[in-house]
């Protein structure tokens, strides 16, 4: 519900900038640069932070520096990994996005892959909705599966040979039609079949990804990449030569921090934003 994020998020602000600037033993003047998240995003609660942050930076004389969403949950690994430098391929994984990203510096990105229809995270969410375990149901689906055995076959979509996008419209309508026409079928293995399916799919474009690019780094970014399965599945990849970060897990879901460490990075190069500055919704890496 859009409208009642807004209003939450019109509550939070404040009280939330004081106790992170207590917690952290600063002064807002202490601060190098505001750095708010200005897309993409629901317009409502970008725009609680995008005017909040325009007239904390105003009122303090404090440079303003605009962050993409995204380039947030990539920059979530060089929290976690201090020494971790670009290039490398990020596979960001979300509730909003899907995507394969050859990460060629600190603020430069190609997509070389998206999810033509829903988003892997929303995708986990529908499981765990049919299955009856409630909102949000990426963990949910994550924690029955440990319980199940993946021995249910799930379709995987492929494109042109060429092509590293995905879709998960298919699995998803899978797992719901499977749901409804067998209700004896044990929760548990529908949830590790799908969290199956979904991983080598997602390890097949990877894999595509680093022969089309000779980039053997490969980082893992978003909620869905708190995904006990997930990250188990990549790691084992470094037995082929393959280096795979993933960031702490509290840095995985939506969180300030990774945003901070993105605006460091354009900070640092001298991007800067004024307050014409405004929420993007749809706003592209
Ligand atoms: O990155 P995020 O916090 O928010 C967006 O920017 O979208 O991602 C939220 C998504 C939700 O769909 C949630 O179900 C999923 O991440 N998620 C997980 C897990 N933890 C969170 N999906 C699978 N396994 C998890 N352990």
């Amino acid at each position: 519900m859009p409208e009642i994020a807004s209003r939450n998020h019109i509550e939070a602000i404040s009280r939330v900038m004081d106790k992170a600037l207590k917690d952290a033993n600063v002064t807002i003047k202490d601060i190098d640069a505001i750095t708010p998240t200005y897309g993409p995003g629901l317009v409502g609660t970008l725009l609680v932070g995008v005017s909040y942050a325009k007239a904390l930076a105003f009122a303090n004389d404090i440079p303003l520096v605009g962050v993409n969403h995204i380039q947030g949950h990539i920059a979530a690994n060089y929290i976690t990994y201090p020494d971790l430098k670009p290039p490398f391929l990020c596979v960001m994984m979300s509730g909003g996005n899907t995507q394969i990203i050859y990460v060629r510096d600190y603020t430069e990105f190609d997509v070389l892959g998206k999810t033509r229809d829903d988003a892997i995270g929303e995708a986990f969410d529908k499981v765990a909705r049919v299955v009856g375990l409630g909102y949000p149901g990426g963990p949910k689906v994550d924690k029955l599966a440990q319980e199940g055995e993946a021995n249910i076959s799930l379709p995987k979509t492929h494109f042109e040979d060429n092509s590293l996008d995905f879709s998960f419209s298919g699995i998803k309508t899978a797992v719901i039609n499977l749901h409804h026409k067998s209700p004896n079928i044990n929760p548990a293995d529908l949830c590790a079949s799908f969290q199956r399916t979904v991983t080598e799919t997602l390890i097949e474009n990877v894999e595509k990804a680093i022969d089309k690019t000779g980039i053997k780094v490969i980082a893992l970014a978003g909620g869905v990449s708190s995904n006990s399965y997930i990250r188990k599945e990549f790691i084992k990849k470094e037995a082929n030569g393959i280096k795979v970060y993933m960031p702490d897990l509290k840095l995985c879901t939506d969180n300030a921090a990774m945003i901070a460490s993105a605006g460091y990075y354009n900070y640092i190069i001298g991007n800067r934003n004024y307050l014409n500055l405004n929420a993007i919704p749809n706003l592209k890496l």
